[in-house]
């Protein structure tokens, strides 16, 4: 099965704008069941998209990793859970670029969103088109992930290749390049905990023309979307595709 996740970054701006686009994706979603489909809106949006899913599940863009307390402006792991979160997106490229998250944090988040019982979905990738990307995302793993054991329970753990050129631009990688370094991942995490095979996806200007590309490749396991998962249309087009994979 293939997961097709959206990522609405910070969209939409109306409560009415993202029910109407959820109910649209829980429709896609519904009919094509052989892909996960994961919804990440905005923190404001999530009790609101959280009751239009039912099939799609639902997911946060962030967390902190405490359970509570005197964090002002931050949203914690229980808070997410209690209202039906399942799977939290981590280090994402803008975060780390904009607002300054460091390895260290990340590796907080995730092994604290996975001891919580969330999916946490890791994002790595590296800013420039490089000869050996494989090489600078392992680094990023080994920091990302320290401290990940097999022991940590059913690996709820998923990787989403961004090469951060590729992400909204419309240049998207390669569809072989995609799958070789997806191919790395996999064996570098397995390093790491010892023990499971870990999901990668691809994420970075996937539209409903070329997520063919990236779906087809066994290496793959879905995709990421930012763009194109805010039109309703065209992400019915990529979760349709994937279910063709499914
Ligand atoms: P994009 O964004 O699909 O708009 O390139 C992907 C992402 O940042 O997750």
């Amino acid at each position: 099965m293939k997961t097709v996740i959206a990522n609405w970054k910070s969209n939409p701006n109306t409560t009415r704008e993202a029910e109407k686009l959820a109910g649209a994706v829980e429709k896609s979603a519904a009919a094509n069941n052989k892909t996960k489909v994961v919804v990440a809106p905005p923190f404001v949006y999530l009790p609101t998209v959280g009751q239009r899913l039912r099939r799609a599940v639902l997911g946060a863009q962030n967390v902190y990793w405490n359970e509570g307390g005197a964090y002002t402006g931050e949203v914690n792991l229980a808070q997410l859970k209690n209202l039906g979160v399942k799977s939290v997106i981590i280090g994402h490229s803008e975060r780390r670029e904009y607002f300054k998250e460091t390895d260290e944090q990340i590796n907080r988040k995730v092994l604290s969103a996975l001891r919580f019982g969330l999916e946490a979905i890791l994002c790595v990738g590296n800013k420039e088109k490089m000869a050996n990307p494989a090489g600078f995302v392992n680094k990023q793993l080994m920091a990302d992930l320290k401290g990940l054991s097999a022991k940590d329970g059913p690996l709820k753990l998923v990787v989403a290749y961004e090469p951060i050129w590729a992400i909204g631009t419309g240049d998207a990688d390669d569809p072989l390049s995609a799958a070789q370094v997806s191919a790395k991942i996999k064996e570098q995490v397995q390093k790491i905990n010892g023990a499971s095979k870990v999901r990668v996806l691809y994420g970075g200007s996937v539209n409903g023309v070329n997520a063919g590309a990236f779906l087809e490749r066994d290496e793959i396991d879905g995709v990421l979307v930012g763009g194109s998962s805010l039109s309703a249309k065209e992400f019915e087009k990529i979760i349709k595709t994937a279910n063709n994979f499914g």
